[in-house]
């Protein structure tokens, strides 16, 4: 009698802490209202500092938690440090940038709830944050994703897409994480902030593809305009804003610019001029450009799709101390 009361009990807790372990392997808006009140205020005013002191930070974060998410999902392990970690794979090594401004804002919130808040979590708010603060749409952001332990750079080097690829292997890259053309097309907007290097872009200003003139698809006037900004004999880093009439606005001035030739990157004129296009994400773009409501509501719902990747949830994975490193 004794024993089988204890034994039930036993279950009954098992139970209970597998349902517990269960219910947060989702992510939630309201994970850390009780734990950590004041966090959206936290990140909010730190962002809103790191973007008045440089406006293009806002860019770098959002690229930060995009490139985070695609490589093993959204688990901070972009922010490892080490050599042989994601922040020295190609895509990421003299690109990816505001890891210090991700220090400071750990640092505010560890101050107000230590050992309580994960490094990936940070990074989504503040991606949110940062569109918000250049003029984009607000959205809930959802929460509970837990640190990894690993960092890979292979992996990264494999993920990510380049601006150098085919329409068809970026969508190939989308949909290895889950996501679709649709959100191929609203996520690609994020290029409606920030700066790109000419290393990036420069080959389609002179014998693009050993066609012996410059990218087809690109407009004459800008073709001019980044000729002067990328001197042939330059290094690479020099930069030009992605939509240069309105650089720090979230906007979608980024899909007005693809019909008219303007798209910086050949990833970016792909989506609107390319064969694979047509039946693909053509559409998409003229939709977006002439409906910024329509944008906007998609790039929300993508964001969302995108953060949640892969989430380490429950009991695995942890929350770092110090986003750089695994805990000791
Ligand atoms: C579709 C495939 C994509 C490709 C090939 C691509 C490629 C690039 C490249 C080459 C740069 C310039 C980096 C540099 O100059 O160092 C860049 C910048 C940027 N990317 Fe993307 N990107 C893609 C999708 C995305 C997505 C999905 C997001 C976010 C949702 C994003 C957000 C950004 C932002 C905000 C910047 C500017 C960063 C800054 O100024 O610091 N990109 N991207
Ligand atoms: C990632 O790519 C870079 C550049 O191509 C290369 O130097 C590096 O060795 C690659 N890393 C791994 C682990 O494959
Ligand atoms: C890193 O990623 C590669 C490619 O996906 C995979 O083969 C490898 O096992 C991963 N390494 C670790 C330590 O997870
Ligand atoms: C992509 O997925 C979303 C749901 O997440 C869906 O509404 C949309 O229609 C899909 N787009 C395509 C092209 O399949
Ligand atoms: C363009 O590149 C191709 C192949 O890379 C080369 O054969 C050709 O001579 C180049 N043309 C010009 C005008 O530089
Ligand atoms: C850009 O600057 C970095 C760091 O100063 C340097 O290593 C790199 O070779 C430069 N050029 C390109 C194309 O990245
Ligand atoms: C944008 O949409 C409106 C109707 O909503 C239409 O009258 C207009 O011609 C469209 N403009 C472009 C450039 O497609």
């Amino acid at each position: 009698m004794q024993k089988s009361y204890k034994l039930t009990c036993i279950y009954f807790v098992l139970t209970c802490l597998m349902l517990f372990v269960a219910a947060r392997s989702q992510l939630t808006e309201d994970f850390y209202v009780k734990t950590c009140p004041n966090l959206f205020n936290i990140v909010r005013k730190e962002v809103r500092n790191a973007i008045k002191f440089e406006m293009r930070m806002a860019a770098s974060l959002l690229r930060l938690h995009f490139h985070d998410c695609f490589v093993n999902g959204c688990d901070a392990s972009i922010l490892l440090d080490g050599n042989d970690g994601e922040k020295f794979a190609a895509p990421n090594l003299n690109s990816a940038r505001g890891y210090e401004v991700v220090d400071t804002i750990k640092n505010a919130v560890e101050s107000a709830c230590s050992g309580i808040v994960s490094c990936a979590d940070i990074l989504a708010i503040a991606a949110r944050d940062s569109v918000l603060l250049s003029g984009g749409p607000l959205w809930k952001v959802l929460l509970g994703r837990r640190d990894g332990l690993v960092s890979n750079q292979t992996e990264a080097n494999i993920s990510l897409p380049s601006p150098f690829e085919t329409l068809e292997a970026i969508i190939a890259k989308f949909i290895a994480v889950g996501l679709n053309t649709t959100d191929v097309v609203a996520l690609s907007g994020a290029h409606t902030i920030g700066l790109s290097r000419c290393a990036f872009f420069s080959n389609r200003l002179s014998n693009f593809s050993g066609t012996g003139a410059p990218d087809s698809t690109l407009d004459s006037t800008l073709i001019s305009e980044l000729q002067s900004a990328c001197p042939v004999n330059s290094d690479g880093n020099n930069t030009v804003p992605f939509d240069r009439n309105s650089r720090d606005l979230f906007d979608n001035h980024y899909f007005s610019n693809l019909l008219n030739g303007r798209g910086i990157l050949h990833s970016d004129q792909t989506l609107f001029s390319s064969d694979a296009a047509v039946s693909t994400t053509r559409s998409l773009v003229q939709l977006y450009s002439n409906n910024s409501a329509l944008f906007f509501s998609d790039f929300i719902n993508s964001m969302i799709k995108m953060g949640n990747i892969s989430p380490v949830t429950g009991l695995n994975g942890q929350i770092r101390k110090n986003c750089r490193v695994v805990n000791p």
